[in-house]
């Protein structure tokens, strides 16, 4: 089957990125990211400096591809009429109330999606599923489609996501694998074989690996699920450095230089954050206690309480550092992102540690290069919204919050000063600097170890 349209469905951190590069690869396909959300096309239509998705080298292929063969609109119907394969890049945030919640996947978007998709249809429709989604829900989305629409065929594909925010271009430029999960019959094979000879355009042939829809699925799970846990296993081995004297760095190089083990992610930091390692990894848990399969859920869940005390760990060392009360003290907190290189803020670990502080009478400066003052904002909003007992009581939180536009402001008369995400920048922090900036000699907390000097480091 030959693929002139393509629509995708969302766009967000993996739509936007992903379509972009497809539509620069494949000039001759026409593709047309579509979103629910008006302010989010009009800045993906608007200024390159302002696309609601930073990534480094994503401009730039925006620049080439908009308005050629790239167009990103708010006409969803249309854009689904005119397709042959419908990527849903939707959200699925974790449940906040019903059956599983906290744990299980909304489908709420991804549900609502399909319906669209069935009511709009008029002729065969491959759909790809790209946002990360329990196992067995390429099932549940064949099940919507056909029982709302039996005209036509729709063949279901599991096309996980691996990209990873901040090197999302890189990633997909040069994808270690890409997972394509289909049925065994002719036409699910068609389909795959579509989806495949789209990536082939710039992934050699043998790393597109075709298997069934449900091992694609739950490749995506297992494969941040194993990411994560290796994160935890070296967060948890910095607490006994910090104890004994060892130190993380050294060890995590030594354990790295086993080949089996090898040395990428072994960092030790303040805990994962992103979109989805916690969220992959609760769907996994909610997985296995649904199979009955508990110690495998106990297993995985361990991973996630290893992250939360890593954070908690981290706020309660600068409340006893700075002599076990930080009440009207001021601590600025460098970096929002989850990490380097993106505006995503998802699950960082600079949102409780901000709020654990404030709940024990601090006043923080927020400083990052990326992420914008709403956002910080709204992510604080959204626990406090929550622990408020009064309107008062929320004020009172959000006045003891200084937002800045660059470092040196924000550390300004300060007591501390907190370094959340490894940003470029923050490289040339030391002592000296500091001490040029302050006149109050605050103490430096590293939680991502990139100091040479501060008064604490993560796991030294
Ligand atoms: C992850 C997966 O890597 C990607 O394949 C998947 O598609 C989506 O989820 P992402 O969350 O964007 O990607 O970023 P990643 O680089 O995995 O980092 C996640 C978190 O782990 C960040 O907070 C990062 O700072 C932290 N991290 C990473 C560490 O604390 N230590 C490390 O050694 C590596
Ligand atoms: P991800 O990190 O998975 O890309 P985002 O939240 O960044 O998640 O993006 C998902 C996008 O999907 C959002 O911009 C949201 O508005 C959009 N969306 C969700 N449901 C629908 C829908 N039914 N139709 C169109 N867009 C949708």
């Amino acid at each position: 089957m030959k693929i002139k349209n393509i629509c995708c469905i969302g766009a967000g951190y993996v739509g936007g990125p992903t379509m972009a590069v497809i539509a620069l690869k494949c000039p001759d396909i026409k593709v047309t990211v579509v979103d629910k959300d008006s302010s989010k096309i009009d800045r993906w239509n608007g200024k390159y400096q302002d696309l609601p998705v930073y990534e480094p080298g994503l401009a730039d292929i925006i620049k080439k591809t908009r308005g050629r063969n790239l167009f990103f609109s708010t006409e969803i119907d249309k854009s689904i009429d005119d397709a042959e394969m419908i990527f849903m890049a939707v959200n699925t945030p974790t449940k906040t109330e019903g059956k599983g919640a906290g744990m299980a996947a909304d489908l709420r978007y991804v549900e609502n999606c399909a319906k669209n998709i069935a009511k709009i249809a008029t002729a065969d429709k491959i759909v790809v599923e790209k946002s990360t989604l329990p196992v067995r829900t390429a099932e549940k989305i064949k099940e919507i489609l056909s029982n709302n629409n039996s005209d036509v065929n729709f063949e279901i594909i599991s096309n996980p996501e691996f990209l990873a925010e901040g090197t999302a271009i890189k990633d997909l430029f040069k994808s270690d694998r890409v997972l394509i999960g289909g049925e065994k019959t002719q036409s699910g094979e068609k389909a795959v074989e579509a989806l495949a000879k789209i990536y082939n355009r710039w992934i050699p042939k043998e790393k597109i690996i075709t298997m069934n829809v449900w091992s694609a699925e739950l490749s995506k799970l297992a494969s941040n699920a194993m990411l994560a846990q290796r994160i935890s296993s070296i967060n948890s081995l910095s607490a006994i450095c910090e104890k004994t004297g060892a130190d993380i760095d050294e060890l995590s190089n030594a354990i790295g230089l086993d080949h089996r083990i090898g040395p990428k992610f072994l960092k030790a930091s303040v805990g994962f954050g992103g979109s989805c390692f916690k969220k992959d990894i609760l769907n996994l848990v909610y997985l296995c206690k649904y199979y009955g399969l508990n110690e495998v859920a106990e297993y995985w869940h361990k991973v996630i309480k290893i992250n939360e005390y890593q954070k908690d760990r981290f706020a309660n060392i600068i409340i006893d550092e700075l002599g076990g009360n930080v009440e009207n003290k001021k601590i600025a907190i460098l970096g929002w992102a989850f990490k380097k290189n993106t505006n995503d803020s998802r699950e960082s670990a600079a949102i409780e540690i901000t709020d654990k502080l404030i709940e024990n009478g601090a006043h923080i400066n927020i400083y990052d290069p990326k992420v914008k003052e709403s956002r910080i904002k709204e992510d604080l909003n959204n626990i406090w919204e929550l622990k408020s007992k009064s309107e008062k009581d929320l004020s009172n939180r959000f006045s003891r919050l200084e937002i800045f536009n660059n470092y040196k402001d924000a550390i300004k008369e300060t007591h501390a000063l907190a370094i959340i995400t490894e940003w470029d920048e923050f490289k040339e922090i030391n002592f000296k600097l500091v001490n040029q900036i302050t006149n109050k000699n605050p103490k430096i907390f590293d939680g991502r170890l990139i100091l040479k000097e501060s008064n604490y480091t993560i796991g030294k």
